[in-house]
């Protein structure tokens, strides 16, 4: 979930000094004064660089807002700020050390619609952060926020009641507020909430016990954060490492590189590596510039193995006597990151430890309630929504439930269309019925099908408005093909929705749902060794994308029956766009429901500028062409 560049950071760190790293997060709602607080810690730990003090003065000069003081806000700002320049990340990571420990802070903006960069930054912290200003006390955010953290397995968090100097250092606000935290998360299965009173401002309790708070016997928030704890008492640890790269500088050396995620490992050590299961030992170890002869958790390391094992990206080596699972459909929570609503059916790109596979979200099991943490009924998933959802990925991920191994258990959802995070997940298990499924080989198969009907299987799919000339455009297609002697079917958006697909609307995850189940059956017509003849609107286009993904090269042909809005409200044969246009019709394509044309069709057919024989003899020369 991290840049390149933040990860070569991180393993700098981590390689350079033998001191115990923690990794934190921090999450507060806007101008709780998280920015000062960091600053500070920064600040008074003697982390801030000569030449940044002297242009944090002058800033604070120019733009601070605490009058001849210098503002530690502008510091992480600023740094936010250059961080940003370069690359682009959304999360901020800051880097500090003291003689006991190296930090690594993930600092997230608090904005609602940043959400994603909080789950992002949270996915590899120890302990998390909380802020709450002393005056408003736990808000909605905080509770979201909390949610968050715990679903992403965190189990440590300071609670820092900040801004404790607007309201005189007094203990019963103080009390009030760890009281309704401590209420509020007692689901959460927190391993250590410690609530700390502290000024960010003016510096009580962030480095030092603070004499204004002489009721409070607690660690201020540095003196806690040296010594806390945060190794999770795990029953298990087994060696796992996804693979990041294999490394093969000559033909004499082959090295198989990543993070190790979980156990530790020896030369000699018995390994398998997944999901091909080919059992093999550890030659050697390599960290930094020379051989270890043992490397643990959280440590980034080259081995060589004793025999030459084909191996990958994302495949996993693991304990030959203790290996994860491998498994294509799963139970999750899933944390919704886009403003497009999740829609089951459709597919995204899971980034996996180190793998991408397709994913489609099979089924909403139910959606939380934000703030109660109650299961809603949903069919959607809404922006900052977590929901329990099943899932089917394209082939079989090596994965462990996410509260045995955060890595392994954790992904992240992409678009394919447009490349955006659109969702941060956790695996629970893996559906049963998925390993009790198998693939059946059957010996007559499609092209022994094909074979014997002389022609190459092909799904035709027609796309274009509802009265664009798609039915009628496929219908004199299909005729001319039985003449030709062609084994053909034809599947109409009209005449499906009578049957198969009876039960669906033209909700956008009813559209969804139409177009998976035709699609599905195209596949499976095409697997016959017919000739498929596709006519639905199908209005969105990854959705068609998914219907072209199903089949083999060559045998999707998209039709993009383009006929202007106008003109099919013009013609309108059914009457449906007046309905539409009366209001007495909902979500009607091109009215009130959008319809994605294609960019690259393999045939453009324009709907207004020849008659339906014309176009139709202008698909059949291109049939002749590839058949
Ligand atoms: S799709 O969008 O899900 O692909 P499909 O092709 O199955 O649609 O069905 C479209 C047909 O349903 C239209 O040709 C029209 O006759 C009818 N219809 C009824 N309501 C709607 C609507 N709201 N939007 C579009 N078509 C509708």
């Amino acid at each position: 979930m991290e840049s390149d560049h933040v990860k070569e950071s991180i393993a700098l760190i981590e390689a350079e000094s033998h001191k115990e790293t923690l990794r934190f997060i921090t999450c507060g709602s806007v101008d709780d004064g998280k920015s000062t607080l960091i600053g500070r810690l920064l600040f008074e730990s003697k982390n801030i660089f000569d030449d940044q003090l002297t242009s944090l003065e002058s800033d604070s000069r120019h733009y601070g807002t605490q009058g001849e003081k210098i503002d530690l806000a502008l510091l992480v700002d600023g740094l936010q700020a250059e961080r940003e320049q370069g690359i682009t990340i959304d999360v901020a990571y800051r880097f500090f050390a003291t003689d006991r420990r190296r930090y690594i802070v993930a600092d997230t903006p608090g904005h609602e619609q940043y959400t994603r960069n909080m789950a992002t930054g949270a996915s590899t912290a120890d302990l998390a952060v909380i802020l709450v200003d002393a005056r408003k006390g736990v808000l909605v955010q905080t509770r979201r926020h909390s949610r968050i953290v715990a679903m992403m397995g965190i189990g440590h968090i300071v609670l820092a009641v900040n801004k404790m100097d607007l309201v005189g250092f007094d203990e019963q606000v103080f009390s009030a507020i760890e009281e309704d935290f401590r209420k509020f998360s007692e689901d959460f299965a927190f391993h250590a909430i410690q609530a700390i009173p502290l000024s960010g401002l003016e510096g009580d309790n962030v480095l030092f016990t603070s004499n204004q708070t002489p009721w409070y016997s607690g660690p201020s928030l540095m003196e806690y954060l040296e010594h806390v704890d945060v190794r999770e008492a795990s029953s298990r640890s087994a060696f796992r490492m996804p693979l990041q790269w294999i490394n093969r500088p000559n033909l004499d050396f082959r090295g198989y590189c990543g993070r190790i995620a979980e156990g530790e490992i020896r030369p000699g050590d018995a390994l398998r590596v997944l999901p091909s299961g080919v059992q093999t030992r550890v030659k050697s170890i390599i960290r930094g510039f020379g051989e270890v002869g043992h490397a643990y958790q959280g440590q980034s390391v080259t081995l060589t193995l004793m025999d030459e094992v084909d191996a990958s990206r994302g495949d996993v080596v693991a304990a030959a006597d203790d290996p994860p699972q491998s498994a294509d459909q799963f139970e999750a929570r899933l944390l919704w990151m886009a403003d497009h609503a999740m829609t089951p059916g459709r597919h995204y790109l899971m980034k996996h430890a180190c793998r991408e596979v397709t994913v489609t979200i099979t089924k909403i099991k139910y959606r939380e309630d934000a703030n109660t943490g109650a299961h809603l009924a949903a069919e959607t998933l809404a922006l900052n929504e977590i929901g329990t959802v099943n899932l089917s990925t394209s082939a079989p991920i090596v994965f462990e439930p996410y509260r045995v191994n955060r890595l392994l258990g954790g992904f992240i959802l992409i678009d394919k269309l447009s490349f955006e995070t659109v969702g941060a997940g956790m695996i629970n298990f893996a559906l049963r019925r998925a390993q009790n499924i198998h693939w059946q080989a059957l010996e007559v198969n499609k092209a022994a099908r094909s074979a014997i009907k002389h022609q190459k299987p092909l799904c035709l799919w027609f796309t274009g408005l509802s009265g664009s000339g798609k039915s009628a455009i496929a219908n004199i297609v299909e005729k001319q093909l039985y003449a030709e002697g062609r084994h053909t079917s034809l599947l109409d958006g009209d005449n499906i929705r009578h049957g198969l697909n009876r039960d669906l609307g033209f909700t956008e995850a009813d559209r969804v749902e139409n177009i998976r189940r035709i699609a599905e059956v195209a596949k499976l017509m095409v697997g016959a060794g017919l000739i498929v003849l596709v006519s639905f609107i199908s209005p969105f286009k990854s959705d068609r994308e998914m219907a072209r993904s199903l089949f083999d090269k060559g045998e999707f042909v998209e039709i993009f029956v383009d006929t202007p809005l106008d003109d099919c409200e013009k013609r309108d044969v059914k009457g449906l766009y007046a309905k539409a246009r009366r209001g007495e019709l909902k979500n009607f394509t091109g009215i009130d429901s959008p319809y994605e044309a294609p960019l690259t069709p393999e045939i453009y057919v324009s709907g207004t500028m020849a008659s339906p024989e014309e176009e139709a003899s202008l698909i059949m020369n291109y049939l002749a062409t590839i058949q």
